[in-house]
C-alpha cells in the first residue's frame, strides 16, 4: 500500500506560528523525508464557507495568502500537490454518500463541533453544512487514500469521525477505503501554542497571533509585549517558567545552537530556565533572545514569501496544476467507491442494470 499524506487548512486568514509548530513544520519534514509516495495539501475553501457563507470575499482573498504561506515554509510543488477543495467535485459526491452513514446526534456529539458551535453562537440555528463538515472532511481524506493526516490536536475528533465512516463504508461495501492515521506535533507544548497574551490558543479571533508574514518589526513588538510571569516584577525576583509564554515559545523553537549564536553565557534552555527560577534574569533579556530565535525561523520564510509575491502567476499555476492532479486522484477513488456501491449502471455489460431483464 502506498503511503499518502492529505491535510489542509481553511483559508480564513494568514497562517501563524500556532499553525507552524502545530503542523506546518511537520509537513515540511515529512515531505523532505522522502518516505511518502504522494502528498496532497488542500486549501479548504468549501469548508471555510460552512461558517462564512455570507463572507465569500474573505475566503477568496485568503486562498493566495495560504498558498504563499505553504510555499514559503518550504512545501515544494514538485513533491507536494497543493490544491483548492472547491475545485474537486468528487469530494462533494463522496460527502453525499457518507452522509448516509452518520447520524445527526453523532455529529452533535463531536467535541470540536460542539466547541465551534458555541464560539459561533450557532446553538439555536446550526447551518446544515457546518454540522456536516466532519463528513466532508472524511471525504477529503479518503478521496486521496490518505494513510497519514498531519494536523493540529484540535482535529483529532474529526479524524475519529473519518475512521468511523471508513469502518462503516468498508463493512457494507467491502474493503474500499483506506483507514487514515492522525499525526500530531511530536512535542506536546507545540500542539497548542498559546497566544502572545498567554491565552489558551493562538487564534485570529483573539488577536494574539504572530503571523508567518509579519515584518521583523511586528514580531519584535509582539514579543516585547508578551505575557510572562506577572509576579516577576524586579529582575532579582525569582520567576516561574511554567505558563510563562516566552518560555513556552522557547520550548517550541529554541535549539542549543541558538545559545551559541545569540546568548553564549548559557549552553541550553535548561540553564536559562534555572537562572530565571533563581532570580536575576530579566524579562527583556529573555524576550530579546526569543525574538532572535523566532527571526531565525521567520526570516527565511519572509524572504521566500516576498519572492513568491513578485511572481503570483507562478503561485496560481501551482494551484491550477495541483487541482488537475487532485481531480485525477479523487475521481479514480470515487470510481472505485461507486463500483463497490454498485452505482455504475452504464460502465460495462456485467454491471449494467439491464441484466435484471436479460437474465432468465
Ligand atoms: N479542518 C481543517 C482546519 O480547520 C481543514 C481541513 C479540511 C482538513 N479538510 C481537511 C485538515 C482534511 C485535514 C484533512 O484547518
Amino acid at each position: 500500500m502506498k503511503d499518502i499524506i492529505l491535510t489542509g487548512d481553511r483559508p480564513t486568514g494568514r497562517l501563524h506560528l500556532g499553525h507552524y509548530v502545530g503542523s506546518l513544520r511537520r509537513r515540511v519534514e515529512l515531505q523532505n523525508s522522502g518516505k511518502f509516495d504522494e502528498i496532497y495539501i488542500m486549501i479548504a475553501d468549501s469548508q471555510a464557507l460552512t461558517d462564512n457563507a455570507d463572507n465569500p470575499e474573505k475566503v477568496r482573498r485568503n486562498i493566495l495568502e495560504v498558498a504563499l504561506d505553504y510555499m514559503s515554509v518550504g512545501l515544494d510543488p514538485k513533491v507536494t500537490t497543493m490544491f483548492i477543495q472547491s475545485q474537486v467535485p468528487a469530494l462533494f459526491e463522496f460527502t453525499a454518500y457518507y452522509m448516509n452513514l452518520v447520524t445527526v446526534s453523532r455529529l452533535q456529539r463531536n467535541p470540536t463541533i460542539k466547541e465551534e458551535i458555541k464560539q459561533r453562537g450557532f446553538e439555536t440555528s446550526i447551518p446544515v453544512g457546518f454540522l456536516n463538515y466532519p463528513v466532508s472532511q472524511a471525504a477529503d481524506i479518503t478521496a486521496f487514500d490518505a494513510t497519514c493526516v498531519p494536523v493540529g490536536e484540535d482535529q483529532m475528533p474529526l479524524i475519529e469521525q473519518t475512521k468511523e465512516i471508513v469502518h462503516s463504508f468498508n463493512r457494507i461495501y467491502g474493503d474500499v477505503l483506506v483507514n487514515p492515521k492522525i499525526m500530531l506535533a511530536e512535542n506536546e507544548v507545540c500542539q497548542r501554542l498559546p497566544g502572545i497574551d498567554g491565552k489558551a490558543k493562538m487564534s485570529k479571533s483573539l488577536g494574539n497571533c504572530i503571523y508567518l508574514a509579519d515584518t521583523s518589526e511586528d514580531v519584535r513588538k509582539k514579543v516585547m509585549s508578551m505575557y510572562t510571569d506577572p509576579n516577576h516584577i524586579r529582575v532579582q525576583d525569582p520567576g516561574t517558567v511554567e505558563g510563562n509564554t516566552v518560555f513556552t515559545y522557547l520550548d517550541c523553537f529554541c535549539k542549543d545552537k541558538h545559545f551559541e549564536k545569540y546568548l553564549p553565557e548559557y549552553h541550553n534552555l535548561d540553564e536559562l530556565k534555572d537562572h530565571y527560577r533563581r532570580g536575576g534574569l530579566g524579562d527583556v533579556k529573555i524576550k530579546k533572545f526569543l525574538f532572535n530565535v523566532l527571526e531565525d525561523t521567520l526570516q527565511p520564510i519572509r524572504q521566500r514569501r516576498q519572492e513568491l509575491e513578485k511572481d503570483i502567476d507562478y503561485v496560481m499555476s501551482v494551484l491550477h496544476e495541483g487541482c488537475i492532479k487532485a481531480n485525477k486522484k479523487a475521481n479514480a477513488t470515487l470510481k472505485r467507491a461507486k463500483d463497490a456501491m454498485k452505482i455504475n449502471y452504464f460502465d460495462n455489460d456485467e454491471d449494467s442494470i439491464s441484466e435484471y431483464y436479460k437474465k432468465p
